[in-house]
């Protein structure tokens, strides 16, 4: 994807986004709600065509705006799946999945064996003959998944694949998936607004906002160095606070002298915002420059335990392994090592401004 726009009227959804994706790479768009990322696989599917920009494929070019060439969507060698479980209600799970053979006119012998392959891979085997209405949700995406999987594209589209399924189904389905990628090493550009599942599939993970990348890299870098604080924000740091830069690597806020993480030019006594995740603290004795607060509430995760704490009027959400105490209890605070960033934005996060 070299130099992409998309401008529909007066909205512009995408201003300008650059991109490569290797072959068996899982890449992953992530953003919020109408930052572009539909529009992006649109354009990869030849469904939809960019206002400007390039769009190359194994060498070949199947957009390029200058030249006004497309390649239409059934010449790529991709498929696409949807949010909603498009499959058809009128086919047995084993036609519905047969149906890219038969589009691409695969005999007939050949085409049994590679349907019960790509219904093995998503474990659905012994559901051949059934239909659709006779199935569960999970259950019908995982047979357009097998759908999509069954002519061995050399891309595969995912559109928030999983949004529709439960908590739980959604993280056995989110480790299906990479199996299979893995397995059958498949090459996938994948769309969702959940953190937790970019984090845990994909080899790279490009953050958008607003029509753009904002940052791109492994899900370890994005989640450690978040390069603004729109990033920041939406890989879900959830503690920002007004500060100021006191000296190299150190800022001071609420209060305290704290060591920092500078993006940006700040000047030293300008003004900058400090962002630290929920788990970057850590419990500490009384002093020194260790935060001092009141539990306000206590609330357990399972693995985890969330707290909310009023610091001199600022509220700190902190998780840690261990419950800290109860509301109304005092408790002493922290900073994991690299744990907090400070971005020379101000504090509503508006990049540039
Ligand atoms: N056909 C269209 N006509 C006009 N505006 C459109 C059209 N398609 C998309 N848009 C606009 O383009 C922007 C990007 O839309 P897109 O569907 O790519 O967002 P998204 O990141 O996929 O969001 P979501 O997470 O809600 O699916 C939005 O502002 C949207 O309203
Ligand atoms: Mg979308």
């Amino acid at each position: 994807m070299d130099g992409l726009e998309k401008y529909f009227g007066p909205v512009a959804a995408l201003t300008g986004v650059s991109f490569t994706i290797g072959t068996g790479e899982f890449v992953t768009l992530l953003g919020p709600s109408g930052c572009g990322k539909s529009t992006i696989l649109r354009i990869v599917a030849g469904i939809e065509e960019p206002s400007r920009g390039a769009v190359t494929a194994g060498g070949e070019v199947v957009n390029d705006t200058e030249a006004g060439r497309m390649t239409p969507p059934e010449t790529r060698d991709l498929s696409m799946v949807f949010q909603s479980y498009a499959v058809w209600p009128h086919m047995t799970v084993a036609k519905n999945v047969a149906f890219p053979l038969r589009y691409r006119k695969v005999p007939r012998r050949e085409r049994a064996a590679m349907v019960d392959d790509a219904l093995r891979a998503v474990r659905m085997d012994g559901f051949a003959d059934r239909y659709p209405h006779q199935l569960s949700g999970g259950q019908q995406q995982r047979v357009a998944i097998a759908r999509s999987i069954v002519a061995r594209p050399g891309l595969l589209l995912l559109d928030e694949p999983l949004s529709n399924l439960d908590a739980r189904l959604r993280e056995d389905m989110r480790i299906e998936l990479k199996r299979l990628q893995l397995e059958l090493g498949l090459t996938m550009l994948y769309v969702t607004h959940d953190q937790a599942e970019a984090l845990a599939m994909s080899d790279r993970i490009l953050v958008m906002d607003h029509g753009r990348v904002l940052q791109e890299g492994t899900p370890e870098e994005v989640y450690r160095g978040p390069e603004s604080l729109a990033a920041a924000r939406f890989l879900g740091v959830k503690n920002t606070f007004g500060g100021t830069l006191a000296g190299p690597g150190t800022v001071e806020v609420l209060g305290r002298k704290l060591p920092a993480r500078v993006v940006g030019e700040a000047a030293t006594g300008g003004p900058v915002t400090v962002a630290i995740r929920p788990d970057g603290f850590v419990p500490a004795s009384p002093g020194g420059s260790a935060i001092a607060g009141e539990i306000r509430l206590t609330e357990f995760l399972g693995q985890a335990y969330d707290h909310e704490i009023d610091v001199d009027g600022v509220t700190l959400i902190v998780r840690t392994a261990e419950r800290l105490g109860d509301r109304g209890d005092a408790v002493t605070l922290g900073l994991a090592p690299s744990a907090a960033v400070a971005f020379a934005e101000p504090p509503e996060g508006e990049p540039g401004g």
